[in-house]
């Protein structure tokens, strides 16, 4: 039945679109011309339809940018052998599109409707996001096929003119979808594609059958482990593991939406930032949990902000007792401490109808994580995963499996979306600048404009400036500047405005080798326990990287490839960097950062005639705490011929010393 009543309605559509001229003509007698078979029986794999049902115009009346509704059908039918999980497809929108509702699906990357998908935007299924083939379901085409209904507004197309998107393909791993057919005379209406698997990705068949999608890497990963059941609320394990080699999260703070009118009755490990019932009070909860003193419920927010414990409620029972809690939100790179490279946190979540079923489990969406001075991470949607294995909590030998685990992969994203908050100044022995901080590096704002100017490079200044916080460097940057014989700008170049900025001074330069001074600064309010440092050198001086004296330093490759980076931690008891703080002598009313400082030793042994001095002794890339920091425009100059003088041997011990007790 399900496959005959499109052949049906395919007739009735030949029928119908038969224009009048034809019948006029006097009847011929042959057979009656096959009905076309409608595409999607065509096709032996996932099948992709885009169908415009209407659109209207809407106010404002105003010819120049006249907005229009738009109701669209999207369709996904597996036609395939396999079992197609958590499809995503790409909609080429391209008349500046705002998506208003979409049934039954999400926008895959975690953005609220309405959304501007002018640019296209990939959907994805929910609360069903797997289509099962024929062969499973016996052709139910229920089970086979997602059907979703588009609502928008749209800009650039007049009705009776049609607004249909670009592009219409899968964007699940392994499929190949050709261009999608253009809209034909007899449907104008609809663009369709047929897509089939990448033959040159060889599947890995165990995969198909295993009934859920393997876990898949990422920079930092969450998982949802539902690890007790019941009718109406479930008990849920929260993890999140970095396993990125610069990843960290300092004060992190975890937010997601519940779609079903969930809300959370207790936690262990981790704590929302309101704790407020009042939404449930007033809401549909009030009606279901009849019997439910609210005020034992912890959070009835639609999206709550979840963050850890001090590790002072480590031990409390009703707070804390979980592994791998309690730790103020910090959770580390694997090479500085396995142990605190990740975080956990358990729920419990109460359930409304019509989920109140212990196998209706639906994990909330759109998640997102993020730290006070760390990288940004955009996080995918929950995909469904085996079951997580963990020890048996009464201490039986046995692992025990989750009922349901869900896992998100949260991947740092290189575009950056907020400016940098660190910031290096170079120096070098053989220029006695300062090269500082960008200006504005960590922004500024609008107000400080006004005195100062954001667009001017910054002025040069003197040694001793550098330890003086940047309104107090004035008169000596002034001086100093009149004896270089510079101009100074009126108004003078605004400051960095960083929380953290680094010095990196090349200290010495000499036949088998040379040496770099590191100084970190903590002008901000907060410490920073377990700080570290990561430096990638222009290629080839890494290679004649040999020891950092007083901070721990290692090296280790970020892409997988060869090592790039020196990863700097300090030494046991210094791996405090302490806030700023006001001078202790009050007359100088100072504030005084927090510093650490340490020397790093090259040789030249396997990089010879590498040119430290110009270019290949300063570094790259900086990461302070994962935060990559914003390195100046111009290097120190050597003047005259000092810049290929080395130094001799006698005098790099001595610079070698002088320089770790200099500042
Ligand atoms: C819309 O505006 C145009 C001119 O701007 C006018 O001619 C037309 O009557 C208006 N239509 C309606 C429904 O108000
Ligand atoms: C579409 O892309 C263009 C160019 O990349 C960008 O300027 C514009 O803001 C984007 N529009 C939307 C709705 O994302
Ligand atoms: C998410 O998708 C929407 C629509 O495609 C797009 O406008 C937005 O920029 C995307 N956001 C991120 C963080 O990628
Ligand atoms: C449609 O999208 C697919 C996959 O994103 C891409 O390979 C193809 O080039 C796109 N076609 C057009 C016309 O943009
Ligand atoms: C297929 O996946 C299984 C389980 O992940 C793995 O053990 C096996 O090596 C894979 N086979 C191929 C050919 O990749
Ligand atoms: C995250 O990065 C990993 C590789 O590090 C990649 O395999 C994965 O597809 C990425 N995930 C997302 C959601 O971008
Ligand atoms: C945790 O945070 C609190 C408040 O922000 C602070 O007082 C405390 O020292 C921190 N503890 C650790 C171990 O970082
Ligand atoms: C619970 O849900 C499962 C699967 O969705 C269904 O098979 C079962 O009948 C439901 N049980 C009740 C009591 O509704
Ligand atoms: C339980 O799981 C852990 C980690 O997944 C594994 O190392 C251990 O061998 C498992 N124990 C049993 C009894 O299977
Ligand atoms: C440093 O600058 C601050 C803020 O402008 C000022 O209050 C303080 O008096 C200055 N200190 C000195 C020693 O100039
Ligand atoms: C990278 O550095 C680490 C630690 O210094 C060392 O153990 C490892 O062998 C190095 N790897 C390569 C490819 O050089
Ligand atoms: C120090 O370096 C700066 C920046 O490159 C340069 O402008 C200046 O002339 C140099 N000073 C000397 C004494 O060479």
């Amino acid at each position: 039945m399900g496959f005959l009543l499109p052949i049906i309605f395919g007739v009735f559509l030949v029928f119908t679109a038969t224009p009048p001229s034809l019948s006029q003509l006097p009847p011929t007698i042959t057979a009656p011309a096959p009905a076309p078979i409608p595409p999607s029986e065509l096709c032996n794999g996932i099948f992709l339809s885009y169908r415009f049902k209407l659109g209207r115009k809407i106010p404002p009346n105003e010819t120049t940018d006249q907005p229009y509704r738009f109701e669209s059908v999207l369709t996904v039918l597996n036609n395939g052998r396999e079992e197609l999980k958590e499809w995503r497809v790409f909609v080429g929108f391209r008349h500046r599109e705002i998506l208003i509702s979409a049934a039954n699906a999400l926008i895959v990357n975690g953005t609220e409707l309405p959304a501007l998908v002018g640019n296209g935007t990939i959907l994805g299924g929910y609360p069903v996001s797997d289509l099962k083939t024929a062969i499973q379901t016996a052709g139910d085409l229920k089970q086979m096929t997602a059907k979703i209904e588009l609502v928008g507004t749209q800009f650039m197309v007049t009705p009776p003119e049609i607004p249909m998107p670009s592009n219409i393909s899968l964007v699940n791993d392994g499929w190949l979808c050709p261009e999608p057919t253009p809209p034909t005379p007899l449907s104008k209406r609809e663009i369709t594609t047929c897509c089939k698997r990448d033959p040159t990705i060889k599947v890995n068949t165990t995969l198909i059958t295993d009934k859920f999608l393997p876990r898949q890497p990422g920079d930092l990963t969450i998982m949802y482990d539902v690890v007790r059941a019941y009718d109406q609320n479930y008990l849920a394990e929260v993890t999140m593991e970095n396993h990125n080699p610069l990843g960290r999260l300092d004060h992190w703070e975890l937010s997601f939406d519940w779609k079903r009118d969930e809300f959370i009755q207790k936690m262990q490990g981790a704590y929302p930032t309101v704790v407020d019932a009042t939404k449930c009070i007033f809401g549909p909860q009030s009606k279901i949990y009849t019997g439910l003193d609210f005020a034992d419920v912890l959070t009835c927010e639609r999206r709550p902000v979840i963050v850890d414990l001090p590790p002072t409620k480590a031990e409390d029972p009703t707070l804390g007792k979980i592994p791998s809690c309690c730790r103020n939100g910090t959770i580390l790179p694997r090479v500085m401490d396995p142990s605190k490279s990740a975080s956990v946190f358990t729920m419990q979540v109460s359930k409304m109808p019509p989920d109140f079923n212990r196998s209706a489990l639906f994990p909330p969406q759109n998640w997102r994580i993020k730290g006070t001075l760390n990288p940004d991470y955009s996080c995918g949607p929950p995909v469904r995963v085996s079951p997580t294995f963990y020890p048996d909590p009464s201490g039986m030998p046995t692992n025990k499996s989750s009922f349901a685990s869900w896992q998100i992969v949260c991947n740092i994203t290189n575009v950056k979306t907020e400016t940098p908050k660190c910031c290096v100044s170079f120096s070098a022995f053989f220029n006695d600048s300062i090269i500082p901080c960008n200006t504005c590096a960590c922004g500024c704002v609008s107000e400080t404009r006004r005195t100062c100017s954001a667009e001017s490079p910054p002025l040069l200044i003197p040694p001793d400036a550098l330890l003086l916080p940047f309104e107090n460097r004035t008169s000596l940057t002034v001086a100093w500047n009149a004896l270089k014989h510079k101009t100074i700008p009126n108004p003078m170049p605004c400051g960095d405005n960083c929380g953290v900025s680094i010095n990196w001074h090349m200290a010495s330069d000499y036949r088998g080798g040379w040496t770099a001074r590191i100084t970190i600064f903590n002008w901000g309010g907060i410490d920073f326990p377990d700080w570290f440092l990561a430096v990638q050198m222009k290629k080839p001086a890494i290679r004649g990287f040999e020891k950092a004296y007083s901070f721990n330093a290692s090296l280790l490759s970020v892409d997988g490839g060869v090592n790039n980076t020196i990863f700097m931690e300090g030494l046991p008891g210094l791996e405090y960097l302490v806030a700023e703080r006001d001078e202790l002598d009050p007359k100088k009313n100072l504030r005084v950062p927090g510093k650490q400082q340490s020397v790093i030793q090259f040789s030249k042994k396997l990089t010879p005639g590498i040119n430290v001095a110009e270019r290949d002794g300063f570094p790259a890339k900086v990461i302070f705490n994962g935060e990559e920091c914003l390195l100046p425009d111009v290097l120190p100059l050597a003047s005259g011929g000092r810049r290929n003088g080395f130094i001799t041997v006698l005098s790099y011990i001595i610079a070698i010393f002088a320089a770790a007790f200099m500042i």
